[in-house]
């Protein structure tokens, strides 16, 4: 099979990007209204890109009627968020922030999670979350105008919390104990058990 995107319905696009690129991990991002209301939801079209600044990238697409989502229009007016890692034990209260709520509703309380000041940014970060990074926005790249048309929000990680329950005793992180979550095609999701080690070359 072949697919023209240029050809093709976008929700088809859509469909089939997300079977291939898998699997994603996903951003729990809070974003802080003006009026201080928390916004909180995934994003699975997201990763990490480097180290010196750290820099992450993750999209906000417009909604299937064009519009921005809350998040986007946050990170447009304050240019400031966090991002949290998606781990198992959360994956439902995860999947439960991505709800359609009006932007004077938090999410945060929707799932009774708390939150915790972040040090760098006015965004709070999760407090339950074991990983949390908190991002200053360096640029927002819309990459199309239509339903599902993406928005690269590239963010420098200024700083980083990451619980001691999930470090290795060597100072480093334990994808056993992180045990983080990712999203593939359709409704499926993935853990990160199944896990096996290759050293570099
Ligand atoms: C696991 C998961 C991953 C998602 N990834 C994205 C994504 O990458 N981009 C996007 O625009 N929406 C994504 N969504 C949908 C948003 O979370 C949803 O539209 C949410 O309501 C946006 O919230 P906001 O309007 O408060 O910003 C995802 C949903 C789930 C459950």
């Amino acid at each position: 099979m072949q697919i023209d995107p240029s050809s093709t319905p976008v929700p088809e696009v859509y469909q089939y990007v997300v079977g291939v690129v898998t699997p994603r991990p996903i951003a729990w991002v809070t974003t802080l209204s003006p009026s201080g209301v928390v916004n909180l939801a995934p994003f699975s079209f997201f990763n990490a890109f480097g180290a010196n600044p750290p820099v992450v990238v993750f999209s906000p697409t417009l909604r299937r009627d064009g519009t921005k989502k809350d998040t986007l229009l946050n990170l447009e007016r304050l240019g400031e968020f966090v991002v949290h890692a998606s781990v198992a034990s959360l994956a439902e209260k995860v999947n439960l922030t991505s709800k359609e709520v009006p932007p004077s509703e938090s999410e945060v309380s929707l799932a009774g999670l708390t939150t915790v000041p972040s040090v760098k940014v006015k965004p709070p970060r999760i407090a339950e979350s074991p990983v949390a990074l908190e991002c200053l926005v360096k640029q927002i790249v819309p990459c199309g105008t239509g339903p599902i048309a993406a928005n690269l929000v590239i963010g420098e990680v200024v700083m980083m919390h990451v619980a001691d329950a999930v470090l290795d005793g060597k100072g480093g992180v334990d994808p056993r104990k992180l045990e983080t979550v990712a999203r593939l095609g359709g409704a499926f999701w993935c853990r990160t058990s199944d896990l096996f080690e290759q050293q570099r070359p």
